[in-house]
């Protein structure tokens, strides 16, 4: 295990499980509807790419790319979009996929920004929950775990782009 790593949070098991539910879950609610999904990158991409496998709708895959983090574990406050959508989501079932939900503010940017497009439905689906925001927490429709509030690495989340690739959930020194 690296160095730096100080404990594991979820394990690759656990995840794979838990996506598994959410896949099902997530096709019995679009009850057979076509289904747009929007990852958010880059931080959500090994999560959808397990997610989309565990979904059985006919599904098209968007990615939009927003910073706000830079190389600091807190946000800078600013969103910037780096790489937008290159299909209409007019008239839609769209899911947005991030990995963490945190301050909200990319979830809350994501909606004001999507819903000018006049998508059919929209929803939000996250991996990780570490807001004890109520009111943040009931805008997100799937969340696969709650965890608490520490800065975690892996499965797609970076520190400074490093440990994206570890198979689990694990803190920081
Ligand atoms: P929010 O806008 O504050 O909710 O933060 C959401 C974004 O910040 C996520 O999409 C992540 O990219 C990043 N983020 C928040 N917390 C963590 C963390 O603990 N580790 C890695 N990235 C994080
Ligand atoms: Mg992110």
């Amino acid at each position: 295990m690296d160095k730096n790593i100080s404990q594991i949070l979820i394990s690759e098991s656990a995840i794979i499980e838990r996506i598994k539910e959410l896949g099902k879950k997530i096709s019995l609610d679009y009850q057979g509807e076509p289904l747009t999904v929007i990852c958010i990158l880059k931080g959500a991409f090994i999560f959808l790419a397990d997610l989309l496998r565990n979904i059985s709708l006919h599904t098209s895959v968007e990615f939009i790319q927003v910073s706000s983090y830079g190389e600091k574990t807190e946000s800078s406050g600013k969103i910037k979009i780096i790489q937008n959508l290159s299909e209409s989501i007019c008239n839609k079932n769209v899911l947005v996929v991030d990995d963490i939900l945190d301050s909200g503010l990319t979830l809350s940017y994501m909606k004001e920004l999507l819903i000018l497009e006049r998508p059919k439905t929209l929803k939000f689906c996250v991996l990780l929950n570490k807001s004890k925001d109520i009111i943040r927490e009931t805008e997100v429709d799937y969340i696969g775990f709650e965890i608490p509030d520490r800065f975690v690495v892996g499965y797609g989340l970076d520190y400074a782009e490093q440990y994206r690739g570890l198979p689990y959930i694990a803190t920081l020194e």
